[in-house]
């Protein structure tokens, strides 16, 4: 008995190592991905529509402004039919057709197979410099959820000169080998002389409202207000978003890695892979902020010859290193791979798209996390316009309300905006840094009431932008940001001081609406008073004269000449700088010009 009991233990009734053996193979990224297309922003046919005309605009985009031009881009959604079935209208479509034009600079014809469709391929990953790719897995993980759902390949033009031709491929993925597959490529007649258009078919639910490519074009044009953009709704609406600045961002710059931003392990694949022949000069030379004298004094500190090869650099003496750099004091990174929107700019785009009566814009100088630099931005959009202000007021009831009783937009939560290196996210609000910060921000002390837990009420709209070589995601397809102390404290004080300047707004205009309403008092009695005057008088006396003197005690008692002074024309509407007020009577503050006119 014992022992068939020893028999059985050294063979157990599962696989041996050896057959276990023959199943362990590689796992293309393809295949990883197109078991996980969640985590690129795929999970259902809504989001996926929206994710692959965002993965398009991203580029087309990136692509425009690397290259120093305009961007001009044109989104065109088609609902299409099953197999050869006629396309149903829009809203019964399962099928659509994404296609995206770009005025950019082209892809030259070897590279345009790889990029769109090989995943993990890309110009971006590599270098730190702020653009809205990141990965090489954008555009390919869209053509490749298109050929899941439809089987139908990715379709491109581009071109890159007036001078050179047209190319048009059909791609599709091997998912197996990660490799393109080309099943077109000729030379087209093209009426653009220049950039790139791509076209995916693909399996996809199209419905207006939140989180819609309606509303990702919208916050787009906010976003990137140097940006023209042309919208074909699948429904056949048109829209336009014409560009309200005519200049393009100043251009980031590339920068080295920082040393507080890199773990060990990087570290040792960068002395493995530096050209420098001296340690110290692969501190100085692969890294920002180190010079040649503090490289020199890390090397001492971490008791290492400053002229040994950076390969020799391994185990115990390569964490010495690395613990000695971070213990050493460094300059911040530099911020000029940064190119934030910018207060006048948001001013801008909110101005144009979101209609309100009070707006600011806060760009807070830029901090670090990890070692890599970021910009905090916040805009605050407030308030009705003067029409919807007075539509509501005529549909109010007259008398005041009771307790306990509450008008139909009471509940009405402000609409959080949210963007990373200028693209808008939609999806995943309540797992981004950005809106836990709004959440925490105590409103009421602005003047504007809040539930616990939830954003403030009343009509306002939060922007909210970080701007980073590196945005922290909550996961690859860039839905969230993560919560990093350094980014949430950023993010805090920075809706704090647009929260502060839009409580001195409403404070004011309170009391501006109280002393209004005590002037307009005055001066139906100063008619009254007048008329007794007269009446006393027997008829003789100054009339206009004394009309006008007790119209100027009035004013002098409802805030008068002070009232002007609160109204600092030179630094803003309400002494607030960066803010735009829209009255009746029109817009005072800060709007560009051109936004004014265009209105
Ligand atoms: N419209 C375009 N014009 C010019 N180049 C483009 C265009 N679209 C893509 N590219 C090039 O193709 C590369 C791959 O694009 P892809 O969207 O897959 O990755 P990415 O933009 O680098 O990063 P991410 O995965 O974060 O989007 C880009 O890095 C860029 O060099
Ligand atoms: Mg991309």
């Amino acid at each position: 008995m014992k022992n068939t009991e020893t028999k059985a233990k050294a063979r157990p009734a599962g696989k041996s190592a050896d057959e276990m053996g023959k199943q362990q193979r590689e796992i293309s990224v393809s295949e990883f991905f197109t078991k996980n297309r969640h985590l690129l922003g795929f999970d259902n046919p809504r989001k996926a529509l929206l994710t692959a005309v965002k993965e398009a605009v991203d580029n087309a985009l990136d692509a425009s402004e690397e290259a120093g031009l305009l961007p001009d881009i044109v989104v065109k959604l088609e609902p299409a039919g099953v197999g050869d079935a006629p396309a149903p209208p829009a809203s019964q479509a399962t099928r659509f057709r994404v296609t995206v034009i770009d005025h950019g600079p082209g892809i030259v014809r070897d590279q345009i197979p790889r990029v769109f469709a090989k995943l993990l391929y890309g110009s971006k990953f590599h270098r730190l410099r702020m653009s809205r790719g990141q990965q090489g897995i954008g555009i390919s993980a869209a053509g490749m959820y298109g050929q899941l759902t439809t089987g139908k390949p990715v379709k491109i033009i581009s071109r890159t000169g007036e001078k050179q031709p047209a190319h048009y491929f059909e791609v599709q993925i091997d998912t197996k080998k990660n490799e393109p597959i080309i099943l077109e490529k000729k030379q087209i007649e093209w009426e653009r002389h220049r950039g790139t258009q791509v076209t995916i078919e693909l399996e996809g639910k199209y419905q207006k409202g939140r989180a819609s490519v309606d509303e990702y074009m919208e916050l787009s044009a906010i976003s990137n207000p140097h940006a023209t953009f042309t919208y074909h709704a699948p429904d056949g609406e048109v829209k336009s978003y014409p560009r309200t600045i005519p200049v393009n961002p100043e251009p980031p710059k590339e920068i080295k890695p920082h040393p507080y931003g890199i773990e060990l392990g990087m570290m040792l694949k960068m002395l493995q892979d530096t050209k420098s022949h001296w340690l110290s000069g692969f501190l100085s030379g692969d890294f920002s902020r180190v010079s040649t004298e503090t490289a020199e004094d890390i090397c001492k500190n971490a008791g290492l010859k400053a002229h040994m090869r950076p390969r020799d650099v391994t185990g115990q003496a390569a964490e010495n290193l690395y613990k000695t750099i971070q213990a050493t004091k460094l300059m911040a990174p530099p911020t000029n791979c940064l190119s934030p929107i910018g207060e006048k700019a948001i001013l801008a785009g909110l101005f144009k798209q979101i209609k309100g009566e009070f707006y600011t814009a806060v760009t807070r100088p830029p901090a670090v996390y990890r070692g890599n630099p970021f910009v905090i931005e916040v805009g605050l959009a407030f308030g009705k316009t003067p029409e919807a202000l007075a539509a509501a007021a005529a549909a109010a009831p007259k008398a005041p309300l009771a307790e306990g009783e509450s008008r139909d937009d009471d509940g009405e939560l402000a609409r959080v905006i949210r963007f990373a290196n200028r693209v808008p996210l939609v999806y995943q609000q309540s797992a981004c840094a950005t809106f836990k910060a709004v959440l925490d921000t105590t409103w009421k002390n602005y003047g504007v009431s809040q539930s616990r837990g939830a954003p403030p009420a009343g009509p306002m709209a939060v922007f909210v932008h970080m701007a980073s070589v590196w945005v922290p995601f909550t996961s690859e397809s860039k839905e969230a940001i993560a919560d990093y102390d350094e980014i949430r404290k950023e993010i805090t004080l920075a809706l704090r001081e647009a929260g502060r300047r839009l409580g001195v707004f409403i404070k004011r205009r309170e009391r501006a609406h109280a002393e209004n309403k005590r002037r307009n008092i005055f001066e139906l009695y100063i008619e009254e008073v007048v008329g007794a005057c007269k009446r006393l008088k027997g008829g003789k006396i100054a009339e206009a004269k004394l009309r006008a003197q007790l119209n100027d005690v009035a004013k002098k008692l409802t805030g008068g000449q002070k009232t002007d002074e609160l109204v600092d024309k030179k630094a803003g509407p309400f002494g607030l700088p960066d803010s735009i007020i829209v009255t009746a009577e029109g817009v005072e503050g800060d709007a560009p010009a051109h936004v004014k006119e265009g209105k």
